[in-house]
């Protein structure tokens, strides 16, 4: 499932991660990249673990807790701590794969990572190109954000970020290992749950087939969900 989250930071928010970022310690991005993704990968990165990579990340985590959308479409079990990238002066990164596996830096957890999200921080009119092509079932999707949207898709696709020839894109990027492992089973999950949240507010939700419903929901989970 590709899903767009729109106003996961809002302008204020933004503006703020862009001041920070403005002094951070900018890194060759090859630095996270596996063997394959190196060949292709020609961008910059806010050093991983550096302290406002960590700062701006928690902040990041922050506002996904509080992101109804992206919790019940991503179902988390762990998150990367979000990195940062930036493209400028025609870089970009090709086809690749994300890793399948991740260590965290300096901790002893691992996330699989069945997500991988992009959080855009540049306003789209300040840069030509950056575009996210994300390879599917349906074909390839083009994905181009404002600044504070967020996109998640299944981290198995293909995908890769056009060469940026004007201006800067910046965004925050990470993956998620989530309690449902398997994509199309937590997109029927995250169906059903719009679906309850649709029914509840029409006719409240203390309306006996939303909690009968409710009941289904968290049954499901309760079958399926890692832990
Ligand atoms: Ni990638």
């Amino acid at each position: 499932m590709l899903l767009v989250i729109p106003q996961v930071l809002s302008a204020q928010a933004v503006a703020h991660f862009r001041q920070r970022l403005e002094v951070a310690d900018w890194v060759d991005g090859s630095t996270t990249a596996g063997e394959q993704s190196k060949l292709v990968k020609n961008n910059a990165q806010v050093a991983e673990g550096s302290p406002i990579a960590v700062e701006l990340g928690d902040l990041v985590l922050d506002a996904l807790g509080a992101a109804h959308l992206f919790v019940s479409a991503a179902l988390p079990l762990k998150t990367f701590p979000p990195l940062f990238n930036r493209y400028a002066g025609g870089q970009s990164f090709g086809a690749h794969v994300d890793n399948a596996i991740r260590a965290v830096r300096g901790r002893p957890v691992r996330v699989r990572t069945d997500i991988s999200c992009t959080l855009f921080l540049s306003d789209p009119n300040d840069y030509d190109g950056g575009e996210l092509i994300i390879e599917g079932a349906f074909g390839s999707q083009e994905v181009k954000l404002d600044a504070g949207d967020m996109v998640l898709y299944p981290a198995s696709s293909l995908h890769r970020v056009t060469p940026v020839t004007r201006g800067t894109r910046i965004a925050s990027f990470f993956w998620v290992q989530s309690m449902i492992r398997d994509d199309g089973a937590r997109a029927v999950l995250f169906d059903l749950d719009q679906a309850i949240q649709a029914h509840a507010r029409a006719h409240g939700i203390d309306h006996a087939l939303t909690l009968q419903l409710t009941n289904v929901y968290h049954n499901l989970i309760r079958l399926h969900a890692d832990t």
